[in-house]
């Protein structure tokens, strides 16, 4: 049994700006989608038997190549992705071969820096039995409820919340089942699980595991890569 990894990375990166989608920004002079994808390929206890990446429409032959020599044997697919990311993750997975596969993991683009033990926590995770597996970080502001006008409505208690990243790591046919069913004001593939009824595992995640977000995070990006390759 192998695992699969959908990338989307079809998004046009607005808060980011620049001339180009933010999965093909380059830092240290390689794209975000490439990091994504040599760190996924990293994480060698993840088994990859397939990428299918989402990309902006009219850029999938380009990717196509641009990805080939980092896939190693995994085979890779890349499709044109939708409006919002979820369209853009089911839009991928009708491309996640039925058999032979046992854990799908769902994976930012921009969170093109994730450490590879992350990725690994979450494919044993799945492979140990749990469903939806998703990497978390402890909050370190104070999280309040407004309402529309702007007042507070209560403060959760912070030690109860986490803030999630990717890879998210499901059982292939609860994410067929979690995508084939509504899917509207979904922010991330586990929220759809959890509408199933379905519990949810944390394993721990990383600071290195952000989101690629706005300008200033080129800068960190950049400055882990540094990092890591002295
Ligand atoms: N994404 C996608 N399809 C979309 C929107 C987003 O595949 N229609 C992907 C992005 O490429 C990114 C990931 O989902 O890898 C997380 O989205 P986000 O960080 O919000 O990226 P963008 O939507 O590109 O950025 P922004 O919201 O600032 O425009
Ligand atoms: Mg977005």
């Amino acid at each position: 049994m192998s695992t699969a990894a959908i990338i989307p990375a079809a998004g046009l990166g607005l808060r980011l700006g620049g001339e180009e989608p933010k999965a093909f920004r380059e830092v240290g002079g390689e794209s975000l989608l490439v990091h994504a994808v040599r760190g996924l390929r990293a994480a060698t206890a993840a088994d990859l038997a397939c990428f299918v990446v989402a990309v902006p429409a009219g850029t999938e032959d380009d990717v196509h190549k641009l990805l080939e020599p980092y896939v190693g044997s995994a085979v890779l697919r890349v499709v044109a992705g939708g409006a919002e990311r979820t369209d853009s993750v089911r839009l991928a997975l009708e491309l996640v071969p039925v058999d032979g596969i046992d854990c799908v993991l769902v994976h930012d683009a921009a969170r093109s820096f994730v450490p590879v033990e992350v990725i690994e926590r979450v494919v044993l995770a799945v492979r140990s039995g749990a469903p939806a597996v998703v990497p978390v970080i402890p909050v370190t502001d104070t999280i309040k409820r407004i309402d529309p006008g702007g007042m507070v409505v209560d403060t959760p208690d912070r030690s109860a919340l986490v803030a999630v990243q990717t890879p998210q790591g499901f059982e292939p046919n609860l994410l067929r089942r979690a995508h084939a069913g509504t899917v509207a004001g979904a922010t991330d593939d586990a929220m759809l699980c959890e509408r199933l009824g379905v519990t949810v595992r944390t394993v721990a995640g990383s600071e290195d595991a952000f989101k690629v977000t706005r300008p200033r995070d080129l800068i960190l990006a950049e400055s882990i890569l540094s990092e890591r390759r002295t």
